[in-house]
């Protein structure tokens, strides 16, 4: 697994990462140990995810054992949305620091363009069960991270969730422009005009949900479609020899 992307920073970037949502905290150290193992040498988490402190673990483990060199692993994390001033920013970077025991941070996004309300609540709530806007916006946290990179505690940044137009007008503004961009895109939802206009200003796309997250979630119900039995790709599977990949979700029966 070790085929990487040259990203705009210079920095290359393993196509292949390990995804950690939903990843508890006190399991990704042993999970790590079992991703490493199996050739995973890029992670992607995020502060949302609340596991980056066993994520740290299971990296400090491999490195100490001797087993992988801090260099030959990625790691890409993102600053929630209640941390859009420059000043949260700058803590959220500190703080994915501190909890990944790590001195460099491969990649930085922002998670999602939108601001929260700046404080403790993940989910700032008004009481109509709206999301209370913060005072931040995505060009401070992102001359936040621009500091970052200079200050040497991230090596390369990104977003996250960004349409065009938001790209665009960050991009009106940047000092550095963003070297990914992390979004949903699978099958089912193939976001060619966002890929063709990121490729055209040298932003790499990379895919979360590439299998459209067909786990048990809130996200979806089990009568929405699931990309792992769809006739056309499980025909498209079968021609290229990977009809295992599908047959075990049938087996389970968890669709
Ligand atoms: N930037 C963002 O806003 C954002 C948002 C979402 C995700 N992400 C990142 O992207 C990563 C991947 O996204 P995801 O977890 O939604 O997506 P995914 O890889 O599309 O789906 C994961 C689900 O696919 C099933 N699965 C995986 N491998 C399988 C296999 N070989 N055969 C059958 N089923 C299989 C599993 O279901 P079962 O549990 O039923 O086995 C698992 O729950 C996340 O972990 C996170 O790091 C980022």
């Amino acid at each position: 697994m070790d085929y990487t992307i040259k990203l705009n920073s210079g920095y290359e970037m393993p196509l292949v990462g390990m995804g950690s949502w939903l990843g508890k905290d006190e399991e990704m150290e042993k999970i790590m140990s079992d991703a490493f193992d199996a050739g995973y040498r890029h992670i992607d988490t995020a502060f949302l995810y609340g596991n980056q402190k066993g994520i740290g673990k299971g990296i400090l483990k491999v490195i100490t054992d001797g087993k992988i060199l801090r260099d030959d692993i990625f790691v890409t994390t993102k600053i929630w949305n209640t941390s859009h001033t420059y000043a949260r920013a700058k803590e959220a970077i500190y703080e994915n620091l501190r909890q990944l025991g790590l001195d460099y941070i491969d990649l930085m996004l922002i998670h999602w363009p939108m601001a929260f309300k700046e404080g403790d609540d993940i989910f700032p709530l008004d009481s109509n069960g709206k999301v209370i806007e913060g005072e931040g916006h995505f060009f401070e946290a992102w001359k936040a991270l621009e500091d970052s990179i200079e200050e040497g505690h991230v090596r390369s940044i990104g977003v996250s969730n960004f349409n065009h137009k938001q790209i665009e007008r960050l991009l009106e503004k940047a000092k550095i422009r963003p070297a990914v961009n992390q979004v949903e895109m699978h099958p089912y939802y193939q976001q060619k005009k966002l890929r063709d206009y990121c490729k055209e200003k040298g932003i790499i796309v990379t895919a979360f949900s590439p299998l459209g997250s067909p786990g048990d979630t809130n996200f979806r119900n089990k009568q929405m479609p699931n990309i792992l039995t769809d006739p056309v790709l499980a025909e498209i599977a079968k021609k290229h020899g990977k009809v295992g990949f599908v047959e075990r979700k049938i087996k389970i029966g968890n669709f």
